[in-house]
Formats: structure tokens, sequence, C-alpha cells
């Protein structure tokens, strides 16, 4: 079993312990202000692999590098104006910034292909606080996926990683709740035209308002159908998720957003609230505990009531299309 070391309480010892199993290629669960991510060396092919081993990732996906400041942002990415004004504004934060990469680093070493898929871009994120110490103390950007199994739920607290991944990796590091509860927002940056890869954590009008550009959307917000190779076994509970539910049917497990009452809820095997008065950050940042939850507790699948798509609403719906999603 996995190691856990709370970070407020013994920060020291996490820090130490942490630059150890890193150093050692290993990969190290940690906390951010978004999701638990499985972080490894980014520059060292073996450490990246060790990421994919442990999820059970089908195929090398690209992961994000965490950076820890400015400067090792700039040895691995390529930043333009804009750019550099996000990353000033949103940084540290959940904002993933998909820019050219640098192959040659100057005095760093280069991040590991691996970590990149190949390609001749780069996904950069600065999260806040002990992550962010962390790979400081370290010295080189950290990649890290979600800290679960591929394909499953992400995990917001320690006891959701050592019980998907305890038995395969060395350390945990226990932060407590992540605050924000879904993974970051990706935006692509290609000159003027900005590109939003994922909905997230940072709410995209934020990007638009502090960039000036509008971002062009890979997917209609809300829309059912969606690419289903990209969707199949996302994010998936066991149970089957009906989502925009106004009935609730026996034995359903009720995830409910606000405070309206819902006809059948008498008969719901459990009823979680995302936020009863309807504030979407306190939904987002219990969504993927709720699922749990709701996945333990179900005995005929889950039933989510409508939740709006504006702000951080639409990383909410993303996510929730992605548990409803016909499985692969
Ligand atoms: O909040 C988060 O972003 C969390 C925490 C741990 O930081 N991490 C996370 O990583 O969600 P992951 O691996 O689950 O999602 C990374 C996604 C990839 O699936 C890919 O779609 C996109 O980022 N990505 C990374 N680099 C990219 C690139 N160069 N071009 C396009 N997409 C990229
Ligand atoms: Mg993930």
């Amino acid at each position: 079993m996995a190691e856990i070391i709370d970070t407020a309480a013994e920060p020291d010892r996490a820090l130490s312990r942490g630059v150890e199993v890193l150093s050692s290629g290993r990969p190290v669960a940690i906390p951010t202000e978004t999701v638990y991510g499985l972080a490894a060396d980014a520059t060292r092919a073996e450490a990246v692999l060790s990421i994919y081993e442990t999820k059970g990732r089908p195929r090398f996906n690209p992961l994000i590098a965490h950076v820890g400041d400015m400067a090792m942002a700039e040895r691995h990415a390529v930043f333009d104006p804009i750019s550099r004004r996000l990353a000033e504004r949103f940084w540290p934060g959940p904002l993933t910034l998909v820019l050219p990469l640098r192959r040659d680093p100057g005095d760093g070493v280069a991040i590991d292909p691996l970590a990149s898929a190949g390609l001749d871009t780069i996904g950069l994120r600065m999260p806040d606080g002990f992550a962010r110490r962390l790979i400081s103390a370290f010295g080189r950007p950290l990649a890290a996926p979600s800290a679960n199994t591929s394909g499953r739920i992400s995990p917001t607290m320690a006891t959701h990683v050592a019980e998907d991944l305890g038995e395969k990796i060395a350390l945990i590091l226990d932060g407590g709740p992540c605050p924000v509860g879904v993974e970051s927002t990706i935006v692509k940056v290609d000159g003027k035209t900005l590109t939003l890869l994922r909905p997230g954590g940072l709410d995209a009008a934020e990007i638009e308002r502090v960039s000036g550009h509008a971002l062009t959307r890979l997917e209609t917000p809300g829309a059912t159908i969606l690419a289903p190779g990209m969707l199949a076994s996302h994010y998936a509970p066991d149970a089957l998720v009906r989502l925009d539910v106004t009935q609730v049917r026996p034995g359903e497990a009720l995830i409910r957003f606000g405070s309206a009452p819902v006809p059948g809820e008498e008969q719901a095997a459990i009823v979680i609230e995302l936020s009863r008065t309807g504030d979407l950050r306190t939904a987002a940042a219990r969504l993927f505990s709720a699922l749990k939850e709701a996945d333990r507790q179900a005995h005929a699948g889950i039933a989510v009531t409508p939740i709006p798509g504006d702000g951080l609403g639409e990383a909410i719906r993303d996510r929730l299309m992605r548990a409803a999603a016909p499985r692969g």
C-alpha cells in the first residue's frame, strides 16, 4: 500500500519524500486545485511510461507538463503576447495552455516526446499551492494526468486515489479535497486563434475577456451527438447515468442541483446535493465525489437534474455527458 503523507501536517516531509520518489523515476500522486494528478518527471521517458502503465492507459495521449514558474514555462514553450497575458492573469490556476514546444530548452533538459506524444506543441499548466512548491523543489516539469485508472472518474480526494491506485504506487501526497474539483480548462493558442480543447475549472468567458478573443469551440455546448470515440468509457461510473432528469425512477441515485423538488425523489435510493443554492463552483467541487457516492448507492442508475451550461456549468455538463455516454 502507498505511503500517504498529509501535506498540511508534514509539509517538509511531503516535499522531501516527493522529490525522492520522483527522482527515482517513479510516479507520485499529488494534490492540485483541480483534481489529484499522477505526476512523474516529464523529461524522462521511463518515468512518463510508468504513468501510462499505472493508469492502464491504452494509448499515448499527450500529457500536461506542470511547471513551477514562468522561467520553467518559457524554457519549454514559445509564448506570444496573448498566451503570456493569459499565463500572467490565470497562473497559478486551472488553465492549461497548448503552445509551440521548444525541443531545445537551452540550459534545461527537454520534455520527453512520450509526454508530448511526439507533437510539436505542449500543454503547460502552473498549478497552485503544494504542487507548485513540489515542482520548484524538484526543478523539472512534471507530467501529470488525473490519478485514476484510465476511463474512471477523476479523484478529488486522497482516499479516491488510495482506493484506486494505492497498490500500484509508492506515495500519495494528501492535500485534502481539491477546491476546484474538475480538470483544467485547455486552450490552444495559435496566433490569434484560440481553441477551447476542453472546458474546465476556469470559466471560458474569463479567457475571452482577458485575451480579447472569442474561443473557437470544437463541440457545441450541450450537444448530444459528440465523437463517440472520445466519449466511450470516459468518466464512467458503473451505473448508467441519465441527465436533465425531471422525473426520478425508483431506486435511482439522485444528484440534484438547486433546491427545487423533483417528482419521484422520495423513491430515490439516495439524494446527493451538488449545491442547494445553485452555485456552480460548489457543484464543480462536489461533482466527482457525488458521482462516486451515487455509484455506490444506486440500485437503478444515476439521475441528474438539469444544470445550466454557462460559466463552470460548461465543464460540469461536459463531464456529465461523458459519464452518460454509451459505453465502448
Ligand atoms: O486539471 C488538470 O488538467 C489535471 C491535473 C492533474 O492537472 N490533469 C489532466 O490531465 O486532466 P489529463 O491527462 O487527464 O488531460 C490532458 C489532456 C489530454 O487528454 C489532451 O487532450 C490534452 O490534455 N493535451 C495535452 N497536451 C496537448 C497537446 N499538445 N495538444 C492537444 N491536447 C493536449
Ligand atoms: Mg483524466
